[in-house]
């Protein structure tokens, strides 16, 4: 895999095989621990597991052995799916759901977290609810509340929509089923909800959930108290079509912090062939933004990476793209781009060139379209290989008065994350063939732009 083209540097990923949800996402002892669902059998969904790896800095990660294995003949002989983990009163716990049918268990570790003990009376939770005609019953999310605990599980109810189901612990063990925190009737947000997340940020509540048939994750921001939960503003998480299933942890600087898995864009043979499939998302930090949404940043620990520089400032962009970099950052590399504000007769698109090859037969465009206020991934040359994703993703990003539009870019091999003016992001992957792949430049179409700076640094691996 040394020589897989594809194959990130400084994302984290599991030595090989198939890796989907993060889980169980803590901060504890000091440590980040990260959880992750995980086929040890191939690059491909079956016989999950939970991997485990865990960081000092955020940045880079050590393998520690599988923390959860199916149990033949238990209520997870079938696969240890999603859900979370807490501290019980110094005692490490994970709860997650065993298939099938779904239940929820629990497991516990007395030596720091490197090896679990599944509860002897699992599953903690045997069945949905009596008289719901759910959809699923799966991925607690678990949190402390007063004494007692409380745990949200993904379902939809049939007919109705996507819902996450209330209950209330004294012990983590003993369970009573309370009500569903939100269901979504009206607001057309699928039939069923995976992988909830419930969290306070700054003075708020956000629940973010990925629903089943979206094949992306979206938020609610609203207030939580006795059990109820009122949803004032809703927002997408990621627009790029890669990020699923997000979690989140508080840190010890009171950071909330995300992760989400980005999943492949080609086909199942080629992530089989390959040998490993599914990446880990960069952490991002989440903030309260004025206008009641949920506001993104990459932690400043990532800086660590940082080699190589490439530096320009003030340059008048038109119609012909630039080769910024002298190709010499590689396919690990970092970018923070600030636009000049537009004026009245803007460009009808600029932006920033990824990953292009010298006569741009193989290229990939973060492009910004004042007349349409979107900003888009545009991925319809990333490669040349008729398997991978070829689309255009775009999401609305209106820039205020005297606003320039701001891109803080991550690129990994075939995967890019973008975080634009700190309030929208795009995360995608990329497969491009050549081995010349490798110009970082910026253009304007149909006008001119100006691009005031550019900063951009090759990245060092993390292993
Ligand atoms: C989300 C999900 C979860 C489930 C897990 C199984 O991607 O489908 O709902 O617990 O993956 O791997």
């Amino acid at each position: 895999m040394a020589t897989d083209r594809h194959r990130p540097e400084y994302h984290f990923l599991p030595p090989a095989n198939w890796m989907n949800d993060p889980n169980g996402l803590i901060q504890y002892r000091g440590d980040y621990h990260l959880f992750y669902q995980y086929n040890p059998n191939g690059a491909f969904h079956g016989t999950i597991h939970w991997g485990h790896a865990v960081s000092r800095d955020l940045v880079h990660w050590e393998h520690w052995p599988i923390a959860l294995a199916p149990t033949p003949g238990g209520p997870d002989q079938d696969g240890c799916y999603s859900g979370c983990a807490v501290d019980h009163d110094g005692l490490p716990t994970l709860v997650y759901t065993g298939v099938q049918p779904q239940t929820q268990c629990i497991a516990t570790s007395t030596d720091g977290m490197r090896t679990w003990t599944k509860h002897e009376g699992n599953p903690v939770i045997a069945a949905p609810p009596e008289g719901l005609d759910v959809a699923g019953f799966r991925d607690p999310c678990v949190w402390r509340e007063g004494d007692e605990w409380r745990m949200l599980i993904g379902s939809g109810i049939q007919g109705l929509g996507g819902t996450v189901l209330l209950y209330r612990s004294p012990d983590l063990r003993h369970w009573e089923y309370l009500q569903p925190l939100l269901t979504c009737d009206q607001c057309q947000t699928g039939h069923m909800w995976e992988c909830p997340d419930l969290f306070l940020l700054e003075h708020k509540h956000v629940l973010v959930v990925s629903p089943i048939p979206l094949r992306r994750s979206i938020y609610f921001v609203g207030a939580y108290g006795d059990d109820a939960f009122v949803p004032e503003n809703r927002g997408e998480v990621d627009a790029g079509g890669h990020f699923y299933a997000p979690q989140t942890l508080l840190d010890d600087r009171n950071r909330r912090l995300m992760w989400g898995w980005l999943w492949e864009g080609r086909s199942k043979e080629a992530q089989v062939a390959a040998g490993w499939a599914g990446v880990m998302s960069l952490p991002r930090v989440l903030s309260l933004l004025s206008n009641g949404a949920v506001g993104w940043a990459f932690p400043e620990e990532l800086t660590a990476l940082r080699g190589e520089e490439v530096a320009r400032e003030g340059l008048t962009l038109s119609s012909q793209e630039r080769d910024l970099s002298g190709r010499r950052l590689g396919q690990a590399l970092e970018v923070v781009a600030r636009f000049a504000p537009h004026g009245d007769e803007p460009a009808q698109a600029y932006g920033l060139v990824l990953c292009a090859s010298p006569d741009g037969q193989e290229e990939t465009r973060i492009v910004y379209e004042p007349a349409t206020e979107t900003l888009s991934v545009d991925r319809t040359r990333s490669s040349l290989d008729g398997e991978a994703v070829r689309d255009v993703r775009g999401t609305p990003l209106p820039l205020e008065e005297g606003e320039g539009l701001a891109l803080h870019v991550y690129v990994d091999h075939s995967v890019i994350e973008v975080i634009a003016n700190g309030r929208t992001c795009l995360s995608t992957r990329i497969y491009p063939t050549r081995e010349d792949s490798l110009g970082m430049g910026a253009f304007a179409a149909g006008g001119s732009a100006s691009l005031e700076s550019l900063r951009a640094w090759r990245l060092k691996g993390i292993w």
